[in-house]
């Protein structure tokens, strides 16, 4: 049984892109492991977010998690400010990492972009907040998309340094699991980006509670090439729209790639889309009206993330006193 932690920024409304690439599998990890989900609205706030927007969107996303199959009897559902300990170890960890290791973040500076200096000093100290958020459950698995690779790489060099600094042996070693064929779902209106929450084109995505209605428009609209499917993977190559929406398929299928183009080669992207709105209406629509259920009970979705607040602070807070100890703070 390994213990698992991953985490989703509860700004907007979480994605196909999440679903495919992090949400399924962490509902399929639940299944004999120590499942532990975060909400990170410490992290949400690296960028300006409205107070009550970012309350609101932490219900939501909550929601639509408990909608996708995180069962919070099972896994430990919480919003990351709950816990102390993250913001605690986060600390150490600024002082562990150095700068030059966060420079070279490649999501900084897509985030950042050209105007580095009016960006928050947070954005920049995001990924020493992601790695105290796994390490401080010790936890080794962690479920995410192609994006955070290099989070968690460095993740793995903060552990390391801190236990060589103090010769300990710690904090142990994490592990990414990335579902290779979904890792990356790119943006429905420009294959070289990904989906993503912050896209300002809501045409660009697919929201885990949209409509039939809005999922199809969106489909529909969505950026093709003009030349029918091809017969194999090679035939995929350099057409990056084409190769998202037959990758969207296939995951949702739950077939390779291989095989969904053996079914629709020759077809054009006017029939395909036809079948793939289908798919992905009979995967969201269940998703979609759960969320709307459980959102009607604001009190009981507090009540679920104080009860998984407290089981992780459990778990956290003695490790997270531990490292404290161990970088030489008084514990009067
Ligand atoms: P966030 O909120 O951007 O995304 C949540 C998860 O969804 C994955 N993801 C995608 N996968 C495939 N295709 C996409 N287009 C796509 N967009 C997003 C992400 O890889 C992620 O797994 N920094 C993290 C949150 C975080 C975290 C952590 C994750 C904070 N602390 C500790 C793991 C462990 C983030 O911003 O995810």
């Amino acid at each position: 049984m390994a213990r698992i932690f991953s985490g989703i920024q509860p700004t907007g409304i979480a994605h196909l892109g999440n679903y495919l690439g992090a949400i399924r599998n962490w509902v399929a990890l639940q299944n004999g492991n120590e499942g532990i989900y975060c909400l990170v609205d410490l992290h949400a706030l690296t960028v300006w977010v409205d107070p009550e927007a970012l309350r609101a969107q932490t219900r939501t996303n909550a929601a639509l998690l408990i909608a996708c199959g995180i069962d919070p009897a099972r896994s430990i559902l919480f919003n990351q400010s709950a816990v102390h300990a993250h913001a605690r170890l986060a600390w150490i960890f600024n002082c562990v990492a150095r700068f030059g290791w966060l420079n070279r973040m490649t999501q900084f500076k897509d985030k950042a972009g050209k105007d580095r200096e009016a960006v928050s000093t947070g954005l920049f100290v995001y990924p020493n907040l992601m790695a105290a958020d796994i390490l401080a459950y010790h936890a080794t698995e962690v479920p995410v998309g192609d994006d955070q690779s290099q989070h968690l790489e460095l993740a793995n060099d903060i552990a390391q340094k801190f236990n060589h600094d103090y010769g300990v042996e710690f904090f142990p070693t994490i592990t990414p699991r990335i579902m290779k064929a979904s890792a990356r779902i790119m943006s429905l209106r420009d294959g070289q980006k990904k989906m993503s929450k912050s896209d300002p084109s809501d045409q660009s995505r697919i929201n885990l509670t949209d409509s039939a209605d809005v999922i199809a428009q969106k489909i529909r609209r969505a950026k093709t090439d003009p030349e029918p499917l091809p017969g194999s993977e090679e035939g995929l190559a350099q057409r990056p729209e084409a190769q998202n929406l037959v990758g969207i398929y296939a995951a949702l299928a739950d077939q390779t790639v291989a095989e969904v183009l053996r079914r629709h080669e020759g077809k054009g992207f006017g029939p395909f889309k036809e079948s793939l709105t289908e798919l992905v209406e009979s995967v969201i629509r269940p998703i979609a009206e759960a969320t709307q259920r459980i959102e009607q009970d604001a009190g009981e979705i507090d009540r679920i993330l104080r009860n998984g607040a407290d089981r992780a602070a459990a778990i956290a807070d003695p490790i997270v006193t531990e490292a404290e100890k161990i970088v030489g703070f008084l514990q009067p």
